[in-house]
C-alpha cells in the first residue's frame, strides 16, 4: 500500500499538488479547471438527477454541499464504484480515478473550494449526453433492436427488495447477430442491477413477473437456457461492445428472461426496462463462444456452507482443447460471496490473472471486458477459487440465523460461476 496524501496536515496536501509537475506551479485548484473535468468523466453517469447516486453532481453548488464527503470517498476508493482489483488486471470499462485526481480533489477542499472562472461555453462531456438521451425510442433504429417488459412492473412500497423475472419475447424469425447489448433500466432509482439469458425451449413464458422466492418461479428455473448469462448489468455500465469483427449469436426464436433486483421503496413506483441489441450481418464475422464454469467443477465438493461457516471453493476446469481468446469474464455468487479469484495456469507453467474481485459486492458484480483479447492457449486450465461467509458478522447473510446453504438460483441459496466470453484462435497479447 502506498501512503495516502491525505493523512498529511492540508497545507503539506495542498502544497505538494500544487507542485506536482501535472498542475500548472501556483495555480490554485479550482472547481471549473480541475474538479470539474474529473467529475464529469467518473461521476456524473450515476450522480444526475433520475440516475441511481443519491445525489447529482453535476454544478458547483451540489459538488460544494458535498465536497468533505467526495474528498473522503474518493480518497478511500470507495466512489467510483469498483470491484476488481486494478493491480491483478485491468479491464477496458474500468472506471478508476488515479492518485493525481485523487489528489486534486483532495487540495480542491483543503485549498478552500474555490469555483474559479467557467470556461466560456462549457462543453458538454459525453457521459452527461448520455445520461440525457429521450427515453422511448421506436423498436427498430438502423440496426438497432429494442425491446421493452411486457408489461410496467409495480414496485411495491413495501420497503423490501425485490428479486422479479421478466420474460420478453424477441420475436426473431432468423439468427441475430449482436455487436453490443444494452440495458436501460425503465426506473434508475431502483433497478439495482440485471441479468439477460436466452431460453429457446419456448417454456418460460409463466415465469413472467414472479419473485425469485415465489415457489411457482422454481419449476422455471430447471429449465435447462440457451444462454444463462447473456449479460450482467450494474448502474454505470450501461452496454457491453464487442471487438471490432465479433458477434454474439441468438437464436431464431429466442426469449430473454429479465432477472431484475429491485432497491426497497417507500413509495409505489413502476419499472419498464429494457435491452437493445446493435445487429449487423453473419458475413466475415467471428461468433463470440460462451464457457460457463459452474459449481459441477468444485473440486472440494459438496458445494455447501454450513451455518456459521466460512468456507473456500475450488474450481477448476478440463484442460482446454483449443486454443481461445478470451474478450469478457463475470464471475457471479449471491450474498454470502466474499472474494472471487480466477487465473489461468498454460501449458509452460505460466500464470495468467484473470480477474480478481477481493471484496465481493452482490449489488455491483458486473461483466468486465479485456481491454484486448487474451490469448489462453489449448491444454491451460483455468482455476477459480471463492470465499463464502455464512456467520452472523457477514452483514449480507440474508438468513439470520444463519442456516446451511447450497447450490440454486434464489438470492438465498448461492452461486460459484465463471462466465466467460471467447473467441477461437489466440489473438493479441495484452
Ligand atoms: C456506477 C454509479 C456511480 C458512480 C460512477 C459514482 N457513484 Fe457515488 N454513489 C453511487 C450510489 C449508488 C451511491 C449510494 C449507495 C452507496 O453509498 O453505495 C453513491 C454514493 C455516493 C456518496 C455518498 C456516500 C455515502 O456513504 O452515502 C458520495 C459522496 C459519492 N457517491 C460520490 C461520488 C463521486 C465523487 C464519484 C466519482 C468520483 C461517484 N460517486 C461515482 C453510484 C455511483
Amino acid at each position: 500500500m502506498r501512503p495516502t496524501l491525505i493523512s498529511l496536515p492540508s497545507f503539506v496536501l495542498t502544497l505538494l499538488v500544487m507542485t506536482h509537475p501535472m498542475l500548472p506551479a501556483q495555480e490554485k485548484v479550482t472547481y471549473w479547471q480541475h474538479v470539474r473535468p474529473i467529475l464529469q468523466q467518473h461521476c456524473v453517469t450515476c450522480h444526475s438527477p433520475g440516475e441511481v447516486g443519491p445525489f447529482p453532481l453535476r454544478t458547483f453548488d451540489e459538488v460544494l454541499s458535498h465536497a468533505g464527503f467526495i474528498a473522503h470517498v474518493t480518497r478511500t476508493r470507495y466512489m467510483p464504484p469498483w470491484k476488481a482489483d486494478t493491480a491483478f488486471r485491468h479491464f477496458a470499462n474500468e472506471n478508476v480515478l488515479s492518485e493525481q485526481e485523487i489528489a486534486t480533489i483532495a487540495a480542491w477542499v483543503a485549498g478552500g473550494k474555490e469555483e474559479g472562472a467557467a470556461p466560456r461555453e462549457p462543453r458538454k462531456s459525453k457521459a452527461v449526453r448520455r445520461t440525457m438521451e429521450p427515453s422511448g425510442l421506436p423498436s427498430i433504429v438502423n440496426d438497432r433492436l429494442r425491446v421493452s417488459m411486457r408489461h410496467a412492473f409495480p414496485i411495491p412500497a413495501n420497503n423490501r427488495e425485490e428479486f422479479r423475472f421478466f420474460h420478453v419475447p424477441l420475436r426473431n424469425n432468423d439468427t441475430l447477430y449482436v455487436r453490443s447489448i444494452r440495458f436501460i433500466p425503465g426506473n434508475r432509482k431502483l433497478v439495482h442491477h440485471a441479468r439477460i439469458m436466452c431460453d429457446t425451449s419456448g417454456l418460460t413464458e409463466g415465469i413472467d413477473g414472479l419473485s425469485a422466492e415465489d415457489p411457482h418461479s422454481v419449476d422455471f428455473q430447471t429449465k435447462p437456457l440457451s444462454d444463462p448469462f447473456l449479460y450482467g448489468w450494474v448502474p454505470g455500465n450501461d452496454r457491453i461492445q464487442f471487438p471490432e469483427g465479433m458477434v454474439k449469436k441468438i437464436l431464431p426464436g429466442t426469449a430473454l428472461i429479465l432477472n431484475i433486483h429491485y432497491s426497497p421503496s417507500q413509495t409505489s413506483q413502476t419499472d419498464s426496462s429494457s435491452v437493445e441489441f446493435e445487429l449487423t450481418g453473419p458475413e466475415g464475422k467471428v461468433e463470440l463462444k460462451t464457457f460457463t464454469m459452474t459449481e459441477e467443477l468444485i473440486s472440494n465438493k459438496p458445494f455447501r456452507i454450513a451455518a456459521e461457516e466460512r468456507k473456500t471453493f475450488y474450481m477448476l476446469s478440463e484442460p482446454l482443447l483449443e486454443d481461445i481468446s478470451l474478450v469478457t469474464i463475470m464471475p457471479h455468487m449471491h450474498l454470502l460471496g466474499k472474494s472471487f479469484k480466477a487465473f489461468s495456469v498454460l501449458p509452460a507453467g505460466d500464470v495468467a490473472p484473470l480477474v480478481h474481485v477481493p471484496d465481493w459486492d452482490f449489488n455491483w458484480q458486473m461483466t468486465y471486458q479485456y481491454p484486448s483479447l487474451l490469448s489462453i492457449p489449448k491444454g491451460s486450465v483455468i482455476y477459480a477459487t471463492a470465499e463464502y461467509d455464512n456467520t452472523r458478522s457477514n452483514p449480507r447473510n440474508p438468513n439470520i440465523p444463519s442456516r446451511e446453504t447450497g447450490q440454486g438460483w434464489g438470492t438465498k441459496d448461492e452461486m460459484m460461476n465463471l462466465v466467460i466470453y471467447y473467441v477461437p484462435g489466440l489473438g493479441r497479447k495484452p
